[in-house]
C-alpha cells in the first residue's frame, strides 16, 4: 500500500477540495484524488468560472453596443476579438485553479492524479494518467465526484456542434442560428452569452415555462425580458433528434402533450436538460454503498454512506450548486474530525447569472401555497429604486414572503442588476431566523439598490415609503 491517510477524499471540485482544507485545517492526514489535470472539477473547469468571465465580457460589449449613447459615451467602431474573450476566460480559470493547488499544499493535503476508485472499507485504488496504479489506505473515504450533463435519446454529443457546458464557453465562432434544449439555468446563461455576442437564440423548453424551481412570479417576468432580449421560446416543446447535416443541424421538435413534429435549423445546440451524478465506476457496492434510480448516492443522516464512507455535493441529494458541495464539504471534515458538522439545505441561494440576475433562498409562493402556510407578501419593483434609475438598470424585483402569523422570513425572491450580491443578506438574515420587520427596520445606504430589499420587506406590514 503506497500511503495511509485519515481522509481520503475521491474528486477534487469545491466539495472536494473545501472538504480537503478543512480536512488539512483540523490536523488531519488527507488526500485528495482528481483525475482531471488540474483541480476545481466542473466548477472552475468548465462550470461556474469560465461561464461568469465570459458573462461578464459578454455584458460588456452588449452594454457598450446598446447603451453607451444612452449614457453620453460615444465608441469607435465596436468590435469583438473572440479569441482574446477566450483567452481571458482561460485565464482566470488558470489563475483560480493554480490556487486551489496552491490551497492544497498551504494545508498539507497530497494531491493524486488520477481516477479514484473504492476496492473496500478503507482502501482507494488510484489509476493514474501513465496507466499506474497504486492503493491508498485511509481511516474515512469521502466521494465527492460531483455530476455529469444529462443527454437525451437521438442526440449526439460532440462538443463542437451539440454541446454541453464543456463545449459552450469553448466555441471558435459565434453561431449564427444557435438552439438550446432546456430552460433552465444553463442554457440560460450560456445563451446570453452567444445572444450577446450575436447569436439569434432559440430555446426548446419541455415545461410551459422556464427556470424550473425559481418562483412562477419571477419565472414570468424573466421569461418577458428575455423576450425582449431576443430570445425566442418554444414552451411546452421536447425535442426528439438533432440530425447532423455538412450545412448545418436540423432540430426535431414536438408538442410535449403530443402534436404535429416540426424542425429547427442551428449551427450549434446545446443540450441543457440537467445534470446526474457521477458514480460510474466507483466502487461504491464494494463498501455496500447503493444509489437511487437517478444515480443518487444514498446517505443515512448526515451524510454517511457506511462505516468510514461518506459523500457530497452533487453525487447526492440536495440542490446542485457549487456553494452547498462546498457547505457539505466543509461540515464532513468537520464530522469525520468529531466534531457538529450540519448544513441546512433550505437556505441555500440560488442565483442565475443572467442580465438582469435572478436570485433567490427559502420557500417560492408555490411551495409555501403547498404546504398550506399562510403568508404575506412585501414587493419593490426597481423602478422605483433610485440607483437602479441612474444606473439605466430598472428591470426586475424584490419580493419577501413571510410567515402571516409569525412574521419570520420564509423565502426570498428577487429579479435585477446584482441581486446575486444582493442575495446573501437574505441568507444572512434568515439564518438568524429573522423576522420581515428586522430586515425593514435596518438602516440601508441610499441610494444603493439594497434599498428595494428593505422596501419589500416594509411592504410585508404595507409600509413601503418610496413607492
Ligand atoms: P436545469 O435543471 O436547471 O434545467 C433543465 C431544463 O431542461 C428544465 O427546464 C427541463 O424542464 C428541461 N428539459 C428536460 N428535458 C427536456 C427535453 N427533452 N426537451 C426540452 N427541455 C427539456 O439544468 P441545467 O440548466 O442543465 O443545469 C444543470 C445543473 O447545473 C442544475 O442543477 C443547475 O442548478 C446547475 N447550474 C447552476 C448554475 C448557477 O447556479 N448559476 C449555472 C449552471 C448550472
Amino acid at each position: 500500500m503506497a500511503d495511509t491517510f485519515d481522509v481520503v477524499i475521491i474528486g477534487g471540485g469545491p466539495g472536494g477540495y473545501n472538504c480537503a482544507i478543512r480536512a488539512g485545517q483540523l490536523g488531519l492526514k488527507t488526500a485528495i484524488v482528481e483525475m482531471r489535470d488540474t483541480l476545481g472539477g466542473t466548477c472552475l473547469n468548465v462550470g461556474c468560472i469560465p461561464s461568469k468571465a465570459l458573462l461578464h465580457a459578454s455584458e460588456l460589449f452588449d452594454t457598450a453596443k446598446n447603451d453607451f449613447a444612452g449614457m453620453g459615451i460615444k465608441t469607435g467602431k465596436l468590435e469583438l476579438d473572440l479569441a482574446a474573450m477566450m483567452a481571458q476566460k482561460e485565464a482566470a480559470v488558470k489563475g483560480l485553479t493554480d490556487g486551489v493547488a496552491f490551497l492544497m499544499k498551504k494545508n498539507k493535503v497530497t494531491h493524486f492524479q488520477g481516477k479514484g476508485k473504492i476496492t473496500g472499507a478503507a482502501k482507494v485504488e488510484v489509476a493514474g494518467p501513465d496507466g499506474k496504479t497504486q492503493t491508498l489506505g485511509t481511516k474515512h473515504i469521502v466521494i465527492a465526484t460531483g455530476s455529469e450533463p444529462s443527454s437525451l435519446p437521438g442526440i449526439e454529443i460532440d462538443e463542437e456542434r451539440v454541446v454541453t457546458n464543456t463545449g459552450a464557453i469553448a466555441l471558435k465562432s459565434v453561431p449564427e442560428k444557435l438552439v438550446l434544449i432546456g430552460a433552465g439555468v444553463i442554457g440560460l446563461e450560456l445563451g446570453s452569452v452567444w445572444r450577446r455576442l450575436g447569436a439569434e437564440v432559440t430555446v426548446v423548453e419541455y415545461l410551459d415555462r422556464i427556470l424550473p424551481g425559481a418562483d412562477d412570479e419571477i419565472a414570468k417576468q424573466a421569461q418577458r425580458t428575455f423576450k425582449k432580449q431576443g430570445f425566442d421560446f418554444k414552451l411546452g416543446q421536447k425535442v426528439t433528434g438533432v440530425e447532423k447535416l455538412a450545412s448545418g443541424l436540423k432540430v426535431s421538435i414536438e408538442p410535449a402533450k403530443g402534436g404535429d413534429a416540426a424542425t429547427l435549423d442551428a449551427d450549434v445546440v446545446i443540450v441543457s436538460v440537467g445534470r446526474r451524478p457521477y458514480t460510474e465506476g466507483l466502487g461504491l457496492e464494494t463498501v455496500g454503498g447503493k444509489t437511487d434510480k437517478r444515480g443518487v448516492i444514498e446517505t443515512q443522516d448526515h451524510f454517511k454512506v457506511a462505516d468510514g464512507v461518506w459523500a457530497i455535493g452533487d453525487c447526492i441529494h440536495g440542490p446542485m450548486l457549487a456553494h452547498k458541495a462546498e457547505d457539505d464539504g466543509a461540515a464532513v471534515a468537520e464530522l469525520i474530525a468529531g466534531k457538529a458538522g450540519h448544513v441546512d439545505y433550505d437556505l441555500v441561494p440560488s442565483v442565475v447569472y443572467t442580465s438582469p440576475e435572478i436570485a433567490w433562498v427559502g420557500k417560492t409562493e408555490q411551495e409555501l401555497k403547498k404546504a398550506g402556510i399562510d403568508y404575506k407578501a412585501g414587493k419593490f419593483p426597481f423602478m422605483a429604486n433610485s440607483r437602479a434609475r441612474t444606473n439605466h438598470q430598472t428591470d426586475g424585483f424584490v419580493k419577501i414572503l413571510a410567515d402571516a402569523r409569525t412574521d419570520r422570513i420564509l423565502g426570498a425572491h428577487m429579479m435585477g442588476i446584482g441581486v446575486g450580491e444582493m442575495i446573501g443578506e437574505l441568507c444572512v438574515a434568515m439564518e438568524f431566523g429573522a423576522a420581515s420587520e428586522d430586515v425593514a427596520r435596518t438602516c440601508h445606504a441610499h441610494p444603493t439598490l439594497s434599498e428595494a430589499i428593505r422596501q419589500a420587506a416594509m411592504g410585508v406590514e404595507g409600509w413601503t415609503m418610496q413607492m
